[in-house]
Protein backbone atom coordinates (compact mmCIF):
# COMPACT_ATOMS: atom_id res chain seq x y z
CA UNK A 1 0.00 0.00 0.00
CA UNK A 2 1.14 3.36 -0.91
CA UNK A 3 2.37 5.75 1.95
CA UNK A 4 -0.41 8.48 1.16
CA UNK A 5 -3.66 8.83 -0.38
CA UNK A 6 -4.10 12.27 -2.52
CA UNK A 7 -7.70 13.21 -4.22
CA UNK A 8 -7.09 14.40 -7.46
CA UNK A 9 -9.15 17.03 -8.77
CA UNK A 10 -7.90 17.74 -12.50
CA UNK A 11 -11.49 20.22 -12.79
CA UNK A 12 -11.11 22.07 -15.94
CA UNK A 13 -9.58 23.94 -18.77
CA UNK A 14 -6.06 23.69 -18.47
CA UNK A 15 -6.36 22.56 -14.60
CA UNK A 16 -6.42 19.15 -16.20
CA UNK A 17 -3.30 19.79 -18.36
CA UNK A 18 -1.30 21.45 -15.54
CA UNK A 19 -1.91 18.43 -13.14
CA UNK A 20 -1.15 15.61 -15.15
CA UNK A 21 2.26 17.26 -15.62
CA UNK A 22 2.53 17.49 -12.03
CA UNK A 23 1.85 13.86 -11.28
CA UNK A 24 4.32 12.93 -13.94
CA UNK A 25 7.38 15.25 -11.57
CA UNK A 26 5.61 13.45 -8.01
CA UNK A 27 6.53 10.31 -9.55
CA UNK A 28 9.71 11.28 -10.72
CA UNK A 29 10.74 12.24 -7.10
CA UNK A 30 9.47 9.19 -5.81
CA UNK A 31 6.64 10.27 -3.61
CA UNK A 32 4.98 7.03 -2.39
CA UNK A 33 1.31 8.26 -3.49
CA UNK A 34 -1.67 6.42 -4.81
CA UNK A 35 -4.13 9.26 -6.25
CA UNK A 36 -8.10 8.81 -6.39
CA UNK A 37 -9.76 11.39 -9.25
CA UNK A 38 -12.41 13.79 -7.60
CA UNK A 39 -14.84 15.08 -9.55
CA UNK A 40 -15.55 18.71 -9.53
CA UNK A 41 -16.15 21.92 -12.06
CA UNK A 42 -18.30 22.91 -14.59
CA UNK A 43 -18.80 20.12 -16.04
CA UNK A 44 -20.88 18.69 -13.19
CA UNK A 45 -22.45 22.21 -12.52
CA UNK A 46 -24.00 21.36 -16.08
CA UNK A 47 -25.23 17.49 -15.67
CA UNK A 48 -25.54 17.06 -11.75
CA UNK A 49 -26.47 21.40 -10.94
CA UNK A 50 -23.48 20.68 -8.13
CA UNK A 51 -19.82 21.78 -9.34
CA UNK A 52 -18.55 20.12 -6.35
CA UNK A 53 -20.91 16.54 -5.89
CA UNK A 54 -21.04 15.52 -2.79
CA UNK A 55 -18.63 11.93 -3.33
CA UNK A 56 -15.75 14.11 -3.92
CA UNK A 57 -16.61 15.97 -0.11
CA UNK A 58 -16.44 12.70 0.84
CA UNK A 59 -13.43 11.82 -0.34
CA UNK A 60 -11.43 14.69 0.64
CA UNK A 61 -13.07 13.96 3.97
CA UNK A 62 -11.59 10.43 3.83
CA UNK A 63 -7.57 11.02 2.87
CA UNK A 64 -7.48 14.63 3.79
CA UNK A 65 -5.15 15.47 1.25
CA UNK A 66 -6.32 17.43 -2.15
CA UNK A 67 -4.13 18.08 -5.14
CA UNK A 68 -6.63 20.16 -7.31
CA UNK A 69 -6.30 22.10 -11.10
CA UNK A 70 -8.53 25.04 -11.68
CA UNK A 71 -12.27 24.85 -12.18
CA UNK A 72 -14.22 27.47 -14.70
CA UNK A 73 -16.96 29.59 -13.29
CA UNK A 74 -18.92 31.80 -15.20
CA UNK A 75 -21.78 34.97 -13.65
CA UNK A 76 -25.09 34.07 -13.01
CA UNK A 77 -27.08 33.79 -16.14
CA UNK A 78 -24.33 32.39 -17.90
CA UNK A 79 -24.58 29.29 -15.24
CA UNK A 80 -28.67 28.89 -15.35
CA UNK A 81 -28.35 29.14 -19.21
CA UNK A 82 -25.77 25.86 -19.39
CA UNK A 83 -27.41 23.98 -16.61
CA UNK A 84 -28.57 20.46 -17.99
CA UNK A 85 -32.52 21.01 -18.74
CA UNK A 86 -33.52 18.21 -16.82
CA UNK A 87 -32.50 20.46 -13.78
CA UNK A 88 -33.38 24.25 -14.80
CA UNK A 89 -35.73 25.98 -12.67
CA UNK A 90 -35.25 23.24 -10.11
CA UNK A 91 -33.51 25.86 -7.60
CA UNK A 92 -29.76 25.02 -7.99
CA UNK A 93 -27.33 27.84 -7.67
CA UNK A 94 -24.22 27.52 -8.68
CA UNK A 95 -21.10 28.07 -5.88
CA UNK A 96 -18.17 28.34 -6.75
CA UNK A 97 -16.55 24.78 -5.47
CA UNK A 98 -12.85 26.02 -4.30
CA UNK A 99 -14.97 28.48 -1.97
CA UNK A 100 -17.15 25.67 -0.82
CA UNK A 101 -14.48 23.53 -0.30
CA UNK A 102 -12.61 26.26 1.93
CA UNK A 103 -16.12 26.96 3.90
CA UNK A 104 -17.10 23.15 4.42
CA UNK A 105 -13.40 21.92 5.33
CA UNK A 106 -12.44 25.04 7.16
CA UNK A 107 -9.42 25.33 5.17
CA UNK A 108 -8.50 28.79 6.38
CA UNK A 109 -5.28 29.32 6.31
CA UNK A 110 -4.07 30.05 2.53
CA UNK A 111 -0.07 29.82 1.90
CA UNK A 112 0.75 31.66 -0.65
CA UNK A 113 4.62 31.66 -1.11
CA UNK A 114 6.54 34.12 -3.44
CA UNK A 115 9.98 33.58 -4.36
CA UNK A 116 11.77 34.71 -7.61
CA UNK A 117 13.81 32.39 -9.63
CA UNK A 118 17.01 33.70 -10.42
CA UNK A 119 17.42 34.24 -14.49
CA UNK A 120 13.55 34.34 -14.43
CA UNK A 121 12.83 37.11 -17.39
CA UNK A 122 9.51 38.01 -15.61
CA UNK A 123 11.47 39.00 -12.62
CA UNK A 124 10.54 42.66 -11.30
CA UNK A 125 13.75 45.27 -11.64
CA UNK A 126 14.69 48.66 -10.50
CA UNK A 127 15.83 51.20 -11.59
CA UNK A 128 19.09 51.98 -10.04
CA UNK A 129 20.58 55.67 -9.52
CA UNK A 130 23.63 55.22 -12.28
CA UNK A 131 20.52 54.45 -14.89
CA UNK A 132 21.64 50.80 -14.92
CA UNK A 133 19.16 47.69 -13.05
CA UNK A 134 19.24 45.87 -10.32
CA UNK A 135 16.88 42.62 -9.67
CA UNK A 136 15.45 42.30 -5.80
CA UNK A 137 15.68 38.62 -4.52
CA UNK A 138 11.75 38.25 -3.81
CA UNK A 139 11.12 35.54 -1.04
CA UNK A 140 7.73 36.66 0.54
CA UNK A 141 5.34 33.86 1.88
CA UNK A 142 1.49 35.64 2.69
CA UNK A 143 -0.52 33.72 5.01
CA UNK A 144 -4.09 34.85 4.08
CA UNK A 145 -6.82 34.13 6.51
CA UNK A 146 -9.25 32.15 4.01
CA UNK A 147 -12.75 32.02 5.71
CA UNK A 148 -13.59 35.57 7.35
CA UNK A 149 -13.83 39.14 6.55
CA UNK A 150 -15.16 40.58 3.33
CA UNK A 151 -15.43 37.01 1.49
CA UNK A 152 -17.48 35.53 3.72
CA UNK A 153 -20.60 36.27 2.07
CA UNK A 154 -22.29 38.34 4.62
CA UNK A 155 -23.96 41.00 2.56
CA UNK A 156 -27.06 42.39 1.36
CA UNK A 157 -28.67 44.75 -1.29
CA UNK A 158 -31.46 46.11 0.43
CA UNK A 159 -31.31 44.48 3.59
CA UNK A 160 -33.68 43.04 5.52
CA UNK A 161 -35.58 45.33 9.00
CA UNK A 162 -33.40 43.70 11.20
CA UNK A 163 -30.38 44.30 9.58
CA UNK A 164 -31.08 48.08 9.10
CA UNK A 165 -32.18 48.14 12.98
CA UNK A 166 -29.55 46.52 13.96
CA UNK A 167 -27.41 49.27 11.76
CA UNK A 168 -29.20 52.34 13.35
CA UNK A 169 -27.66 51.92 16.87
CA UNK A 170 -24.65 52.89 15.29
CA UNK A 171 -24.29 56.64 15.20
CA UNK A 172 -22.10 56.44 11.83
CA UNK A 173 -25.68 55.38 10.12
CA UNK A 174 -27.26 58.20 10.83
CA UNK A 175 -25.72 59.83 7.20
CA UNK A 176 -27.25 56.79 5.20
CA UNK A 177 -30.56 57.03 7.29
CA UNK A 178 -32.64 58.31 4.45
CA UNK A 179 -31.32 55.86 1.91
CA UNK A 180 -34.32 54.16 0.45
CA UNK A 181 -32.66 50.40 0.90
CA UNK A 182 -32.84 49.48 -2.25
CA UNK A 183 -30.03 51.81 -2.94
CA UNK A 184 -27.91 50.47 0.24
CA UNK A 185 -25.32 47.71 -0.85
CA UNK A 186 -23.79 46.46 2.56
CA UNK A 187 -20.84 43.54 2.75
CA UNK A 188 -19.57 43.08 6.23
CA UNK A 189 -15.91 42.64 7.57
CA UNK A 190 -16.07 39.91 10.43
CA UNK A 191 -12.98 38.69 12.09
CA UNK A 192 -13.11 36.69 14.57
CA UNK A 193 -10.27 36.52 17.71
CA UNK A 194 -9.60 32.76 16.98
CA UNK A 195 -9.28 32.89 13.00
CA UNK A 196 -6.80 35.59 13.82
CA UNK A 197 -5.28 33.80 15.83
CA UNK A 198 -4.38 31.10 13.77
CA UNK A 199 -3.65 32.62 11.00
CA UNK A 200 -1.11 34.32 12.84
CA UNK A 201 0.51 31.43 14.49
CA UNK A 202 0.42 29.68 11.41
CA UNK A 203 2.62 32.38 10.29
CA UNK A 204 5.28 32.67 13.23
CA UNK A 205 5.61 29.10 12.99
CA UNK A 206 6.53 29.06 9.29
CA UNK A 207 8.58 32.04 9.81
CA UNK A 208 10.34 30.14 13.05
CA UNK A 209 10.56 26.77 10.75
CA UNK A 210 12.08 28.22 7.65
CA UNK A 211 13.95 30.77 9.49
CA UNK A 212 12.12 34.03 8.30
CA UNK A 213 12.87 37.46 10.52
CA UNK A 214 9.94 39.02 10.15
CA UNK A 215 6.70 38.57 9.93
CA UNK A 216 4.76 41.65 8.78
CA UNK A 217 0.64 42.30 9.46
CA UNK A 218 -0.47 43.88 6.14
CA UNK A 219 -3.86 45.44 7.42
CA UNK A 220 -5.28 49.03 7.91
CA UNK A 221 -6.03 49.71 11.91
CA UNK A 222 -5.78 52.96 11.73
CA UNK A 223 -9.41 53.35 9.58
CA UNK A 224 -10.39 49.34 10.21
CA UNK A 225 -9.85 50.12 13.29
CA UNK A 226 -12.14 46.72 14.72
CA UNK A 227 -11.42 44.10 12.65
CA UNK A 228 -7.59 45.01 11.39
CA UNK A 229 -7.07 46.86 15.00
CA UNK A 230 -8.00 42.76 16.46
CA UNK A 231 -5.54 41.17 14.32
CA UNK A 232 -2.97 43.73 15.40
CA UNK A 233 -3.81 43.52 19.25
CA UNK A 234 -3.53 39.72 18.66
CA UNK A 235 -0.22 39.77 16.38
CA UNK A 236 1.64 41.29 19.43
CA UNK A 237 -0.03 39.10 22.09
CA UNK A 238 1.53 35.99 19.84
CA UNK A 239 4.67 37.14 19.60
CA UNK A 240 5.76 37.38 22.64
CA UNK A 241 6.02 33.88 21.93
CA UNK A 242 8.78 34.31 19.04
CA UNK A 243 10.93 36.65 20.39
CA UNK A 244 13.35 35.70 18.02
CA UNK A 245 11.42 36.83 15.01
CA UNK A 246 10.16 41.20 14.47
CA UNK A 247 7.05 41.74 14.48
CA UNK A 248 6.18 44.54 11.56
CA UNK A 249 2.82 46.05 10.88
CA UNK A 250 2.56 47.96 7.19
CA UNK A 251 -0.83 49.33 5.84
CA UNK A 252 -2.13 47.58 2.59
CA UNK A 253 -1.89 50.72 0.36
CA UNK A 254 1.65 51.58 1.91
CA UNK A 255 2.70 47.76 1.17
CA UNK A 256 0.80 47.98 -2.33
CA UNK A 257 4.09 51.01 -2.55
CA UNK A 258 6.59 48.92 -0.58
CA UNK A 259 6.15 46.32 -2.98
CA UNK A 260 8.39 48.26 -6.24
CA UNK A 261 10.79 49.71 -3.76
CA UNK A 262 11.08 47.29 -1.04
CA UNK A 263 10.01 43.77 -1.84
CA UNK A 264 13.19 41.86 -0.55
CA UNK A 265 12.52 43.41 2.75
CA UNK A 266 9.55 41.29 3.74
CA UNK A 267 9.32 37.64 4.82
CA UNK A 268 6.26 36.17 5.79
CA UNK A 269 3.25 38.30 5.88
CA UNK A 270 -0.09 38.09 7.59
CA UNK A 271 -3.48 39.51 6.25
CA UNK A 272 -7.26 38.86 6.40
CA UNK A 273 -8.55 37.54 3.59
CA UNK A 274 -9.13 40.64 1.14
CA UNK A 275 -5.94 42.08 1.99
CA UNK A 276 -4.05 38.84 1.54
CA UNK A 277 -5.76 38.27 -1.81
CA UNK A 278 -4.61 41.35 -2.69
CA UNK A 279 -0.96 41.38 -1.12
CA UNK A 280 -0.60 37.56 -2.71
CA UNK A 281 -1.17 38.87 -6.39
CA UNK A 282 0.86 41.84 -6.14
CA UNK A 283 3.58 39.90 -4.68
CA UNK A 284 3.16 36.82 -7.43
CA UNK A 285 3.57 39.75 -10.34
CA UNK A 286 6.98 40.27 -8.90
CA UNK A 287 8.27 36.64 -9.09
CA UNK A 288 6.62 35.46 -12.60
CA UNK A 289 3.02 35.87 -12.19
CA UNK A 290 0.21 33.49 -12.60
CA UNK A 291 2.63 30.85 -14.12
CA UNK A 292 4.72 30.73 -10.99
CA UNK A 293 2.02 31.13 -8.74
CA UNK A 294 1.41 28.44 -6.12
CA UNK A 295 -0.71 28.00 -2.90
CA UNK A 296 -2.15 25.85 -0.16
CA UNK A 297 -5.25 26.00 1.72
CA UNK A 298 -4.72 24.26 4.99
CA UNK A 299 -7.62 23.37 8.00
CA UNK A 300 -7.05 21.36 10.83
CA UNK A 301 -8.11 18.27 9.85
CA UNK A 302 -8.27 19.04 5.44
CA UNK A 303 -5.30 20.45 3.13
CA UNK A 304 -6.27 21.61 -0.19
CA UNK A 305 -3.47 22.50 -2.70
CA UNK A 306 -3.45 24.69 -5.95
CA UNK A 307 -1.81 27.06 -8.66
CA UNK A 308 -3.54 30.39 -7.93
CA UNK A 309 -4.11 30.56 -11.72
CA UNK A 310 -7.58 29.74 -13.23
CA UNK A 311 -8.58 27.36 -16.01
CA UNK A 312 -7.79 29.73 -18.92
CA UNK A 313 -10.01 28.42 -21.48
CA UNK A 314 -8.55 29.92 -24.42
CA UNK A 315 -5.47 27.80 -23.72
CA UNK A 316 -7.38 24.31 -22.98
CA UNK A 317 -7.93 23.01 -26.32
CA UNK A 318 -4.60 23.52 -27.70
CA UNK A 319 -2.48 20.72 -28.69
CA UNK A 320 0.24 20.53 -27.73
CA UNK A 321 -0.60 22.80 -24.52
CA UNK A 322 1.84 25.76 -24.22
CA UNK A 323 0.90 27.02 -20.72
CA UNK A 324 3.16 27.13 -17.63
CA UNK A 325 3.12 23.79 -15.43
CA UNK A 326 5.52 25.36 -13.04
CA UNK A 327 2.85 26.88 -10.67
CA UNK A 328 1.28 23.62 -10.18
CA UNK A 329 5.00 21.88 -9.49
CA UNK A 330 5.24 24.40 -6.85
CA UNK A 331 2.06 23.38 -5.47
CA UNK A 332 2.89 20.02 -5.90
CA UNK A 333 6.19 20.66 -3.81
CA UNK A 334 4.01 22.67 -0.99
CA UNK A 335 1.78 19.43 -0.75
CA UNK A 336 4.77 17.85 -0.31
CA UNK A 337 6.38 19.96 2.72
CA UNK A 338 2.97 19.62 4.39
CA UNK A 339 2.85 16.23 4.34
CA UNK A 340 6.66 15.62 5.74
CA UNK A 341 8.16 15.11 2.27
CA UNK A 342 10.70 17.83 2.71
CA UNK A 343 13.55 16.36 0.65
CA UNK A 344 11.15 15.74 -2.38
CA UNK A 345 9.69 19.17 -2.55
CA UNK A 346 13.34 20.61 -1.97
CA UNK A 347 14.42 18.64 -4.95
CA UNK A 348 11.30 20.09 -7.05
CA UNK A 349 11.77 23.53 -6.05
CA UNK A 350 15.56 23.06 -7.19
CA UNK A 351 14.86 21.58 -10.21
CA UNK A 352 12.45 24.09 -11.46
CA UNK A 353 15.13 26.97 -10.93
CA UNK A 354 18.27 25.22 -12.32
CA UNK A 355 15.55 24.78 -15.63
CA UNK A 356 14.71 28.84 -14.75
CA UNK A 357 18.46 29.81 -14.45
CA UNK A 358 19.81 27.61 -17.52
CA UNK A 359 17.15 29.78 -19.60
CA UNK A 360 17.27 27.00 -22.19
CA UNK A 361 13.49 25.59 -21.94
CA UNK A 362 10.89 28.77 -21.54
CA UNK A 363 7.13 28.33 -22.42
CA UNK A 364 5.46 31.07 -24.15
CA UNK A 365 4.74 33.48 -20.61
CA UNK A 366 8.23 33.75 -20.03
CA UNK A 367 9.32 35.12 -23.53
CA UNK A 368 6.55 37.66 -23.13
CA UNK A 369 4.61 36.36 -25.68
CA UNK A 370 1.28 36.37 -26.15
CA UNK A 371 -0.44 32.83 -26.35
CA UNK A 372 -1.28 31.36 -29.52
CA UNK A 373 -0.69 27.45 -30.91
CA UNK A 374 2.65 29.71 -33.19
CA UNK A 375 4.42 30.32 -29.96
CA UNK A 376 6.20 26.81 -30.34
CA UNK A 377 7.15 27.61 -34.02
CA UNK A 378 8.56 30.82 -32.26
CA UNK A 379 10.90 28.83 -29.87
CA UNK A 380 8.63 28.54 -26.85
CA UNK A 381 8.76 24.76 -25.02
CA UNK A 382 5.47 23.23 -24.75
CA UNK A 383 3.52 22.19 -21.16
CA UNK A 384 5.22 18.72 -21.81
CA UNK A 385 8.75 19.98 -22.97
CA UNK A 386 8.81 22.13 -19.59
CA UNK A 387 7.88 19.15 -17.22
CA UNK A 388 10.33 16.90 -19.38
CA UNK A 389 13.28 19.52 -19.18
CA UNK A 390 12.46 19.85 -15.04
CA UNK A 391 12.26 16.05 -14.23
CA UNK A 392 15.83 15.52 -16.20
CA UNK A 393 17.08 18.21 -13.02
CA UNK A 394 15.47 15.94 -10.38
CA UNK A 395 18.45 13.79 -10.15
CA UNK A 396 19.06 10.45 -8.48
CA UNK A 397 16.69 10.20 -5.62
CA UNK A 398 18.12 10.02 -1.77
CA UNK A 399 18.67 6.02 -1.11
CA UNK A 400 16.17 5.44 1.39
P1 LIG B 1 -6.93 32.49 -15.61
O1 LIG B 1 -5.99 32.40 -14.47
O2 LIG B 1 -7.56 31.23 -16.05
O3 LIG B 1 -6.15 33.07 -16.86
C1 LIG B 1 -5.76 34.42 -17.01
C2 LIG B 1 -4.63 34.52 -17.99
O4 LIG B 1 -3.43 34.20 -17.31
C3 LIG B 1 -4.68 33.52 -19.15
O5 LIG B 1 -5.36 33.98 -20.22
C4 LIG B 1 -3.24 33.34 -19.43
O6 LIG B 1 -2.79 34.42 -20.23
C5 LIG B 1 -2.58 33.44 -18.11
N1 LIG B 1 -2.35 32.15 -17.47
C6 LIG B 1 -3.08 31.53 -16.52
N2 LIG B 1 -2.50 30.39 -16.13
C7 LIG B 1 -1.37 30.29 -16.86
C8 LIG B 1 -0.34 29.33 -16.93
N3 LIG B 1 -0.32 28.23 -16.14
N4 LIG B 1 0.66 29.53 -17.80
C9 LIG B 1 0.68 30.60 -18.58
N5 LIG B 1 -0.24 31.55 -18.58
C10 LIG B 1 -1.26 31.40 -17.72
O7 LIG B 1 -8.01 33.57 -15.23
P2 LIG B 1 -9.30 34.09 -16.04
O8 LIG B 1 -9.02 34.11 -17.50
O9 LIG B 1 -9.69 35.33 -15.35
O10 LIG B 1 -10.43 33.03 -15.74
C11 LIG B 1 -10.68 31.88 -16.54
C12 LIG B 1 -11.58 30.95 -15.77
O11 LIG B 1 -10.90 30.46 -14.63
C13 LIG B 1 -12.86 31.63 -15.25
O12 LIG B 1 -13.93 30.76 -15.43
C14 LIG B 1 -12.55 31.87 -13.79
O13 LIG B 1 -13.72 31.88 -13.02
C15 LIG B 1 -11.68 30.68 -13.47
N6 LIG B 1 -10.76 30.87 -12.33
C16 LIG B 1 -10.59 29.81 -11.51
C17 LIG B 1 -9.70 29.86 -10.47
C18 LIG B 1 -9.49 28.64 -9.66
O14 LIG B 1 -9.78 27.54 -10.12
N7 LIG B 1 -8.97 28.72 -8.46
C19 LIG B 1 -8.93 31.08 -10.18
C20 LIG B 1 -9.12 32.13 -11.15
C21 LIG B 1 -10.03 32.02 -12.18
MG1 LIG C 1 -7.10 36.40 -6.43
Amino acid sequence: MAKYTVVTMPGDGIGEVVLSEALRVLEAVGFDAEYVHGDIGWEFWKSEGNALPERTVRLLEEHKLGLFGAITSKPKPAAAAELDSSLMGKGYTYYSPIVTMRQLFNLDICIRPCRSFKGNPLNFIRRTADGGFEEPAVDAVIFRQNTEGMYAGLEWTNPPEPVLAALATHPKFEKFADTSPEDLAISTRVFTRPACRRILRAGFEYARKHGYESVTVCEKPNVLRETSGMMEEEAKAIHEDYPEIQLWSTNIDAQMMWLTKNPEAYGVIVAGNLFGDIVSDAFAGLVGGLGFAASGNIGDDVAVFEPTHGSAPKYAELDPPIVNPIAMMLTAAMMLDHVGEMDAAKRIRQAVASVVEEGRVRVYDMMRLVGAPDVIARGAASTHEMTDAIIAKLGVPAAV
